[in-house]
């Protein structure tokens, strides 16, 4: 699906981001560059460079704080050096287990700070990257971006603003061929689930009772889904917020 690509995903050390870098790999990728703080994933085990590589495609760490355009404009570059920019995949994000109707205004700023600019500089940098060759920007949203929750308040309003980067992004850039989609999932099983949900577990077991699914997702399947939008397989989707959450936001 991927054959010959070459493909960037920010906060790829772990999670979700670990999962469709790998993905990107299985399906075919010539190379999948690693953007994140740090190159250790949170959940332990190997890192996402060595993962990818088992799959023969080339790949590198690269060392970015989403919330600074000059970091961002180095991980571009060197995915430029690998032989030009098809995709870039904007995951970085984070949580607070505070978040809530109350959400502190310096949780606030951090959710802002890295959801939200962090994506929209990530996404600037690409489309420049990608400006007269095309390409496929993915944005990470969440399904807290379509619905709305108490316990993820100053999270969803960041999502919902993703989905939003999403839509008009692909109005600004669907002329010169470059596609912009969010995709939204559910409940995940990955650290940040688990660090964003502490004390709502009571919250997340009736969550899943309702899902249609009745189980967490699993972060391969986050990463499949993105292996296809960036894949030329979704040559004419673009400006969606696509859930990717068992179902959980089709039912009332
Ligand atoms: N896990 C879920 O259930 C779930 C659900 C919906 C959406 N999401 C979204 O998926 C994405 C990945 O989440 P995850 O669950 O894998 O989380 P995670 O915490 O496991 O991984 C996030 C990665 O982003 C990196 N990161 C954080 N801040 C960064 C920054 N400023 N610059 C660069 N990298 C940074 C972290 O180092 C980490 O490796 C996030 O955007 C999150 O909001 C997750």
């Amino acid at each position: 699906m991927l054959d010959g690509k070459v493909i960037v995903v920010t906060g790829a050390a772990s999670g979700i981001g670990k999962a469709i870098a790998v993905a990107a790999a299985a399906h075919g990728a010539r190379a999948v560059i690693v953007g994140d703080l740090v190159p250790e994933p949170k959940e332990g085990g190997e890192t996402t460079v060595d993962l990818v590589r088992s799959y023969g495609a080339e790949s590198r760490f690269i060392s970015v704080d989403v919330r600074d355009r000059a970091q961002i404009d180095a991980l571009i570059t060197a995915a430029q050096d690998a032989g030009g920019v098809d995709c870039v995949v904007c995951n970085a994000g984070i949580a607070r287990p505070g978040d809530g109707p109350d959400v502190s205004e310096e949780d606030m700023d951090a959710l802002v700070a890295v959801n939200l600019k962090g994506l929209l500089l990530t996404a600037q940098a690409s489309a420049a990257a990608m400006a007269g060759r095309g390409g496929s920007i993915v944005l990470v949203s969440s399904m807290a971006g379509l619905k709305g929750t108490a316990v993820n308040l100053g999270y969803g309003a960041t999502k919902a603003g993703v989905n939003s980067l999403a839509a008009a992004l692909a109005d600004a850039h669907g002329p010169q061929g470059i596609r912009v989609n969010a995709i939204c999932p559910g409940l995940i099983d990955t650290t940040l689930a688990q660090s964003s949900s502490s004390g709502v577990s009571e919250k997340m077991a009736g969550l899943i009772a309702r899902m249609p699914l009745r189980r967490l997702g699993r972060p391969e399947e986050v990463g499949h889904v993105v292996s296809w939008l960036a894949s030329d397989l979704s040559s004419y989707v673009t400006g969606v917020a696509l859930p990717v959450d068992g179902g959980q936001t089709a039912v009332l």
